[in-house]
């Protein structure tokens, strides 16, 4: 679904990308994990064709998006689901128009189906009285949610993420990232990639982690395996963010048992 080569990008000579190669395949769901600025917006900026690498080969559906002509990138991107940080609306169309646009491209729901999932979806987001605002009458929080919206409208074959619930309250981000998880769900070939800088967010969302530092990657796997073996930077990363919660909500998670023992006392486990 997602192959990227030995990708690498550098603005003003500063590298951002360092020579990344990484493989999503049908039915995986992935984080891409890493501090802020260690290009995982770039990254997926790369795979989408919107921003051209220096070096390096990237297959998006079968589509060499570095080469491709845009016809070509536009026809694989129809077929991708995406929500960007900023949202990437499109300003001139009202929010019910941005929905519309997505569903009528990638979808064969009738105009009855798609005025209720849009009812729905805003419902969820919380935005229900947006419906036919322009993007520019939205705070940046607010276009990011109708971004999601549009994402979870269709169910194509490959659905982007970025940072789909930073800022939002807590309630909010669960329900997000429930029908994220759902969007797998329903089609088992989908494959999910989100990118956050939140370890919880990452483990409660996908086994498998690709962790990013410094524009490239450490570490890609399991993140139960990770916490564990990892180097000492990615047992760091991966343990520092999640070293206080409440023990009962760190089983909930899943944490295995040798991290458990590790750092909170036999008592509190007992
Ligand atoms: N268009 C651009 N021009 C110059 N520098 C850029 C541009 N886009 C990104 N960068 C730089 O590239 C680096 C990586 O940025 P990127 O947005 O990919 O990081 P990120 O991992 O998504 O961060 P965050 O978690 O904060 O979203 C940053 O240092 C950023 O300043
Ligand atoms: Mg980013």
């Amino acid at each position: 679904m997602i192959i990227l080569n030995a990708i690498s990008k550098s603005y003003d000579n500063t590298p951002v990308l360092k020579n990344v190669s990484l493989r999503v395949d049908p039915g995986e769901r992935v984080s891409l994990l890493g501090p802020g600025g260690c290009g995982k917006s770039t990254l997926l900026k790369i795979i989408l064709g919107l921003v051209p690498p220096d070096s390096g080969e990237i297959e998006l559906l079968g589509c060499d998006m570095a080469h491709a002509s845009e016809k070509e990138k536009l026809s694989t991107v129809r077929r991708v689901g995406m929500a960007f940080q900023q949202g990437g609306l499109f300003d001139f169309m009202t929010v019910e128009e941005n929905l519309l646009f997505a569903m009528e491209h990638m979808t064969d729901m009738s105009s009855e189906e798609m005025s209720a999932k849009i009812e729905q979806l805003l419902k969820i987001v919380k935005l229900g009285r947006t419906r036919r605002m322009f993007p520019h009458e939205l705070s940046g929080g607010m276009k990011r949610r109708i971004g999601i919206a549009r994402a979870l409208a269709t169910t194509p074959q490959v659905s982007i993420f970025d940072e789909p619930t930073s800022g939002l309250d807590p309630v909010t981000s669960t329900i997000i990232l429930n029908m994220i998880s759902e969007l797998g769900g329903e089609a088992q070939d989908n494959a999910l990639l989100i990118a956050t800088t939140s370890v919880e967010i990452a483990i409660r969302f996908s086994e498998r982690i690709i962790l990013m530092n410094a524009g490239e990657i450490v570490a890609d796997g399991s993140w139960k395996k990770l916490i564990i073996e990892g180097d000492d930077w990615v047992r760091h990363f991966l343990s520092v963010r999640l070293i206080g919660i409440d023990v009962s909500y760190a089983r909930e998670l899943g944490l295995p048992d040798p991290f458990l023992r590790q750092h909170w006392s036999a008592d509190l486990l007992a």
